[in-house]
């Protein structure tokens, strides 16, 4: 479970980018955040995750709060960035352990983890090869990979979806289901509203750093009073806003 309250951050003491948010993410939902470019969605993960602080107001990740106690906070999620070039020198295999040793995954854990996730998003020929040689799609499956192999009770994914074929997006999907009906969290943010209507439980549609709406999409298809796809009704209320 994930709670924001009264959360705001401004960059450079200009741009505010995220302005008095609260949001709740209940165990057992697939909560999407979706929102045009520069929304604020980024911003708001990475106060989640502790990259950044907010100015004001406080988060929780299964009722540990992220500035006081961030160890405890940050053991119980795992985070796939936007970005996913990470420990680009590192072998798949040695950036796998490592997450794995930060995470003080047992040795039986990580080798069936390792084996079940590389067979899922078949990666099991690339483990031995540098990152550096990964195509971006494979970069961001090695960073999923390297986030579930600590098995974390909520999942903060910022865009996971990018650049994976086809078969991979729909394992992901999947997962991410899974996940949810095992009662515990996923959080992610894109832009693919399609996939946001399919297997979100909840969404909240954040623009200029503010809420716009959080529900179920059949409560906005009642306030729109309209039968619209969500992508209609994401592009009337985003445009109201100009
Ligand atoms: N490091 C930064 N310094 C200054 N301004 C920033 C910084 N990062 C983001 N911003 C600004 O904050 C606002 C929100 O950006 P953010 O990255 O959170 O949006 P986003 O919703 O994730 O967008 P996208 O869909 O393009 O990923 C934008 O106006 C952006 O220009
Ligand atoms: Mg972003």
């Amino acid at each position: 479970m994930i709670v924001l309250e009264n959360v705001s951050k401004t960059y450079g003491g200009t741009v505010k980018a995220v302005d008095n948010i609260s949001l709740t993410v209940n165990n057992g939902e697939i909560f999407g955040f979706l929102g045009p470019n520069g929304a604020g969605k980024t911003t708001t993960i990475k106060m989640i995750t502790g990259i950044l602080s907010p100015d004001s107001g406080t988060i929780t990740v299964n009722g540990k709060d992220i500035r006081k106690e961030p160890i405890e906070a940050k053991k119980q999620f795992g985070y796939v960035p936007d970005d996913p070039n990470v420990f680009l020198r590192l072998k798949g295999i040695e950036y796998l352990n490592f997450m794995a040793d930060i995470y003080s995954v047992s040795p039986g854990d990580r080798k069936q983890r390792i084996e079940n996730l590389a067979r899922r998003f078949e990666m099991e020929s690339a483990l031995g090869d540098r990152i550096q040689s990964y195509s971006h799609g494979m970069r961001q499956k090695i960073v999923l990979m390297g986030v579930l192999i600590h098995d974390p009770s909520v999942w903060i994914l910022d865009e996971p979806m990018m650049g994976l074929d086809p078969k991979s997006s729909f394992i992901l999907k999947e997962m991410m289901r899974e996940h949810a009906d095992s009662g515990k969290t996923v959080f992610f943010s894109t832009h693919v509203l399609d996939v946001a209507e399919k297997i979100c439980d909840r969404v909240a549609i954040i623009n200029k750093g503010k809420i716009l709406f959080c529900g179920r999409i059949e409560e906005m298809k009642e306030q729109f009073k309209r039968n619209e796809s969500l992508e209609k009704m994401f592009l009337e209320l985003t445009e109201n806003e100009e």
